[in-house]
């Protein structure tokens, strides 16, 4: 786990953060501004039926004090009701267009965020925590659905009450207003101070929660290592260390959160005393134009400012941890994918052409480098193979021929066309991989093979499986599912569907990665025979360690660090008993042993 960044001021309200706004409203409100606008206009009439009910109350206090009529202070109580009612129905109608409108804009930037993470390449994802991804499009979408739909609204109602009623106060007895505000400078300097604070917390907070769930991601799939190496102890550990810090964030935000309200308490104490005090003299001194219930509206009318505004004050506290939210989601779109569709990129191509690596540098990290000006040719129509130690840079070589990543210099071509001028889609739609690292999702075998072809019919499907040799398998487990990520399934079991995805693809040009490493010899003998059916007059390039599988290959080229060092048909590449001859020979010997 890394360490708690030290925390560092912020802006309140940074240049980014308006950016993020505006990006917030473009995308997913402005179209609903109609709605907004009704919404506004219905806060607008709760702000005025507050308003008239001070004015209502003065009224009826006046008839109580003064004139005394029955029939004026039922209509004032007639009156006060309705104005009630009124605003009720308001309450209910408001929170029903906003939370409306809000989760259609979650779901949106959902759909938005999914669709953007798709396109991200896969070096993205080997680089991202998948923890910090289900953060993004789980938790911080909500919170921030939550706070559009509920907070800004109820804000905004606040802010138009507080508005309202002042204005209303202030044309009363701007006097007494007056110096009912004096505390104000006080509570705007608690705001910044909280502000200021929770933004911080807040940050560090979705950080350790990216964390948390990351780690309890690779906790559940990697229990079989943790079990086998009895590390339970220590991945408790390491999970609780990060509830222990996401518990202690969440303390720092809340209890800074939490000096809002008595401080807002206390000046309101203030502000009472004043209006009291303030006002019982004007009423007493006759230099004043001011009665009993005069005094009394006023001071409801405070205590009517007063709820909103501590409201306001609550979120405005707030708002700083909804902008880092905001932030996070946005941080997303500052990924962009390389590997795209150029202008102009074609889907046409001679798949049945030669594979040419021409001066292919590449590394995954700078410090690194792997290919330093690779040149291969593999041969259409022909079996290729590609042997070397471990991480000499095979499984790569198959990565940029499919473009899950792209050369940092030289180029690749198929039938003398450059593979970045060619669709993505197009160009590996003409590849059937077997890749050495097989992914099996938690469904039935029959579904996991026909994943790669949905359109294939059942007799394909069957077909693919008889030739895997996997068929008995499937007929044997029908619909059961296979476990999260195939665990349920042995290495050879995940292998041969791994064979029969690439039979029932049955692309132009065939990849195979290790395809039959975990595979006892017999079935591997039965499984090559259809291999070979699969293979002929496809252009197919074979990775392998085990040598003699590859032995009757068209060519064979041996890898070493990144370096083409031999090249040439089994026979020749023995002759010359280099590096390849003494690998054979020493894998020979290990099987003569045994
Ligand atoms: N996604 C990745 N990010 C960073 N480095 C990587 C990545 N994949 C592989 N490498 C590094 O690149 C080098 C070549 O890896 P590659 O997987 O191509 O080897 P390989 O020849 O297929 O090995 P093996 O026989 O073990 O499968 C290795 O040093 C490896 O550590
Ligand atoms: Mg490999």
């Amino acid at each position: 786990m890394s360490k708690t960044p030290k925390p560092k001021r912020e802006p309140l309200y940074s240049e980014r953060d308006r950016i993020n706004l505006r990006w917030l409203w473009t995308q997913y409100l402005r179209k609903k501004a109609p709605w907004l606008i009704v919404v506004l206009l219905m806060i607008l009439v709760q702000g005025f039926v507050y308003q008239q009910f001070l004015s209502m109350t003065e009224s009826g206090l006046r008839v109580i004090f003064e004139s005394g009529s029955v029939a004026d202070l039922v209509t004032v109580c007639i009156v006060v009701f309705v104005l009630f009612a009124v605003r009720g129905l308001m309450s209910y109608l408001v929170p029903r267009i906003t939370i409306w409108v809000s989760n259609d804009a979650i779901y949106q930037m959902r759909r938005d965020l999914i669709a953007h993470m798709m396109s991200l390449d896969l070096a993205y994802f080997e680089r991202t925590k998948s923890g910090e991804i289900i953060q993004r499009l789980v938790g911080q979408t909500q919170a921030l659905g939550v706070f559009v739909g509920q907070a800004v609204a109820n804000a905004v109602r606040d802010a138009v009450t507080v508005i309202i009623v002042s204005g209303y106060l202030i044309w009363k007895n701007p006097i007494l207003f007056t110096t009912a505000v004096v505390v104000l400078p006080f509570i705007i300097w608690i705001m910044n101070y909280v502000s200021d604070r929770v933004k911080i917390a807040q940050g560090e907070a979705e950080t350790q929660m990216g964390e948390y769930m990351n780690g309890i991601e690779e906790t559940v799939n990697g229990m079989r290592t943790v079990k086998i190496a009895s590390q339970e102890g220590v991945e408790t550990d390491r999970l609780m260390q990060g509830t222990g810090a996401i518990r202690d964030l969440m303390n720092r935000v809340q209890v800074t959160q939490a000096l809002v309200m008595p401080s807002i308490d206390l000046s309101s104490a203030f502000v009472y005393v004043l209006v009291i005090g303030g006002g019982g003299y004007m009423v007493l001194s006759p230099n004043f134009d001011m009665d009993g219930a005069g005094i009394i509206t006023f001071l409801l009318g405070m205590v009517m400012v007063f709820d909103p505004a501590r409201l306001l004050a609550l979120f405005f506290g707030s708002l700083p941890s909804n902008l880092v939210v905001l932030e996070r989601i946005r941080r997303l779109y500052d990924e962009v994918p390389s590997i795209t569709d150029k202008p102009g990129a074609l889907t046409e191509f001679d798949t049945g052409g030669d594979i040419v690596l021409e001066d292919v540098h590449f590394s995954y990290s700078p410090d690194h480098p792997l290919f330093n000006g690779l040149d291969m040719t593999f041969k259409g129509g022909q079996v290729s193979a590609i042997v070397g130690s471990t991480g000499s840079g095979k499984t790569t070589i198959l990565s940029l021929l499919t473009r899950l990543y792209d050369t940092k210099g030289g180029r690749i071509t198929i039938g003398g066309q450059p593979i970045d001028q060619l669709k993505v889609g197009a160009l590996r739609g003409a590849y059937s991989v077997v890749a050495q690292d097989i992914v099996i999702f938690n469904n039935s075998i029959w579904e996991n093979i026909r994943y790669v072809n949905p359109g294939a019919t059942d007799a394909q499907v069957w077909q693919a499986a008889e030739d895997a040799e996997i068929a008995d398998l499937v007929r044997a487990r029908g619909n059961a599912p296979v476990g999260p990520k195939g665990a349920q399934l042995s290495g050879g079991q995940k292998q041969r569907i791994a064979i029969a995805r690439a039979f029932l693809t049955d692309a132009p040009i065939l990849l195979l990665d290790e395809a039959t490493s975990a595979l006892d010899q017999a079935t591997e003998a039965r499984i090559k025979s259809a291999l070979d059916r699969l293979t002929k007059g496809k252009t197919t390039i074979v990775v392998a360690h085990r040598l003699s599988s590859v032995a009757d290959a068209d060519r064979i080229f041996v890898l070493e660090a990144g370096q083409l060092v031999e090249e040439g048909r089994h026979e020749d590449l023995i002759r010359q008993n280099r590096l390849y001859a003494q690998l054979y020979q020493a894998q020979k010997q290990g099987y003569d042993k045994t």
